[in-house]
């Protein structure tokens, strides 16, 4: 049996993006359409007599607030036992960026575990699991690409036969997720996902990248005004923010007409780019 089990966690952002309004428990209802990309961190979980916890990255907390603890603790309340083992992070996913690198750590964590310790747990039982310590953990255990409703914990997989060459900016503003959500105007005409879906079926990438959308980069640009000064001049080449920012992206179908993209907005606006694929699994 081996005692050392590896799992990419990978970065996601939110094609598309709506608010539909605001719950009781506080939370919003959300219609997002997360892809995840591939940026990833590493999870190693081996076998052990006790339970650590390292992260590579010293800014990066290690104790019971990290997602990656939390779903560890999850999974021991589910099942009523203790799982010994060291767990180590890698991260290379910049946190506060909107690309779920958190939560993405977190699912990894679940399905490492799953497999270390043969629990025979299926998709629907580990993603009902991460639903209780955050909204966007559930879609990581799957991934791929989603429509994701509710919290952002009922998720509907879309099957996309092609993938996408994407160019991340990053602005370098670390942006916590509560305080752009409290921020947020609610709108009494949401948008429909229709013409993005559309897209997205019939593999029109023109369409699709003209329709992506994101309902919070409004408010994330009152909160964070250093951010509108950035995302203004995106937005004229086609980029959206992901999530609750700061991440900025926009989609090609070729990685030369990505990387050409990447190259000018370094170029012109001095700011850190990345070309990545959609993630494949
Ligand atoms: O669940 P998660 O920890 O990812 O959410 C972070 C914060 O984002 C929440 O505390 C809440 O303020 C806000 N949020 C929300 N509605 C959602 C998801 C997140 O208001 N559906």
């Amino acid at each position: 049996m081996s005692s050392v089990i590896h799992e990419r966690a990978y970065a996601k952002v939110n094609l598309w993006l709506e608010i539909l309004g605001r719950r009781q428990d506080g939370f919003h209802q959300l219609e997002t359409v997360m892809h995840e990309i591939d940026l990833a961190d590493d999870v190693q979980l081996e076998l052990a007599d006790d339970f650590q916890f390292h992260v590579d990255d010293a800014t990066v907390g290690t104790g019971e607030d990290n997602l990656a603890v939390k779903a560890l603790r999850a999974l021991e309340r589910a099942m009523g036992r203790k799982f010994c083992c060291h767990i180590t992070l890698g991260k290379r996913i910049p946190a506060g960026a909107g690309l779920g690198g958190g939560s993405s750590d977190a699912a990894a964590v679940l399905r490492g575990l799953n497999r270390l310790f043969k629990l025979d747990l299926s998709v629907l039982q580990m993603e009902e699991i991460a639903g209780e310590f955050g909204s966007d953990t559930s879609f990581f255990v799957r991934g791929q690409t989603a429509m994701c409703r509710g919290r952002g914990e009922l998720i509907e997989p879309i099957e996309l036969n092609r993938s996408f060459f994407l160019v991340l900016v990053f602005p370098g503003i670390h942006v916590a997720t509560g305080p752009i959500f409290q921020a947020l105007h609610l709108t009494d005409t949401p948008q429909s996902p229709y013409d993005f879906l559309n897209g997205l079926s019939t593999n029109d990438v023109p369409v699709v990248r003209s329709s992506l959308f994101n309902r919070l980069e409004e408010a994330a640009m009152r909160v964070h005004t250093d951010l509108a000064a950035i995302l203004g001049p995106l937005k004229s080449r086609g980029f959206i923010m992901s999530g609750s920012g700061s991440t900025m992206f926009s989609l090609t179908s070729n990685r030369r007409a990505a990387e050409k993209l990447a190259a000018a907005i370094a170029r012109d606006l001095d700011l850190k780019t990345q070309v990545v694929l959609s993630a494949v699994r």
